[in-house]
């Protein structure tokens, strides 16, 4: 069976647990392909060659999760040639046999169009910088919440208002604000989604 979820969004909207939720419900596989964008970022160097030259050592860094990397990912995300090295590999992984969940900014749009299910999962900047502050430690985080906020602004601007596969909701993705709803119904409500999907892909 070949079955696509594609999942985009902005940062700490909640799409890469709602991506591993789906992934695990379903038994598909699971790429968060914002780490191929911090990979390449924390590699240094050319970002065209670091995208070309890309290998498993790179992506199994430690310090890709930080705030540092999130802001160089974006960077080099805007580069067309960045952008156009990763895409047969996160093609593949879409629609390879036994189903597949792919979380990122231009899944729906760019990498899989014909995903079964596209969903743009959002919120508000205030709550995705809470969240994110939260997850690296709160008071104990390395940024205040403001520096946070910033940060956010910051790679939602430059997600938004790149030339090349901007981030922005597939004309058919179904949008899930997660602003004022907790994670577990985010997930519930993604997985029924799903299956609804893959009912009617039975059907027909
Ligand atoms: O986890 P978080 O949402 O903070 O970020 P991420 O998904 O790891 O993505 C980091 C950066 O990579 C984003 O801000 C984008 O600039 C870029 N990215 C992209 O351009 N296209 C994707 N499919 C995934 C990420």
């Amino acid at each position: 069976m070949i079955f696509t979820v594609a999942i985009d969004g902005p940062a700490a909207s909640g799409k890469g647990t709602i991506g591993r939720a789906i992934a695990e419900r379903f038994g598909f596989s699971h790429l968060d392909t914002g780490l191929l964008y911090r990979a390449v970022g924390a590699k240094g160097g050319d970002p065209v060659d670091a995208a070309r030259g890309l290998g498993a050592a790179d992506l199994a860094r430690e310090d890709l999760r930080t705030a540092e990397a999130g802001q160089a990912a974006s960077r080099v995300a805007v580069i067309p040639e960045v952008r156009a090295a990763l895409f047969d590999f996160q093609r593949r992984r879409a629609r390879a046999v036994g189903g597949a969940v792919l979380d990122g900014r231009d899944i729906g749009t760019v990498i899989c169009p014909e995903a079964e299910v596209k969903l743009f999962v959002t919120a508000s900047p205030e709550v995705r910088a809470r969240r994110r502050w939260l997850e690296l430690g709160g008071e104990a985080a390395p940024l205040s919440y403001d520096a946070m906020l910033a940060e956010v602004r910051d790679r939602d601007a430059r997600d938004m208002g790149r030339a090349d596969a901007p981030l922005k909701p597939a004309e058919d993705a179904i949008t899930l604000d997660t602003s004022e709803m907790d994670i577990d119904s985010a997930v519930a409500r993604a997985i029924s989604i799903v299956e609804v999907a893959l009912a009617k892909g039975g059907a027909g």
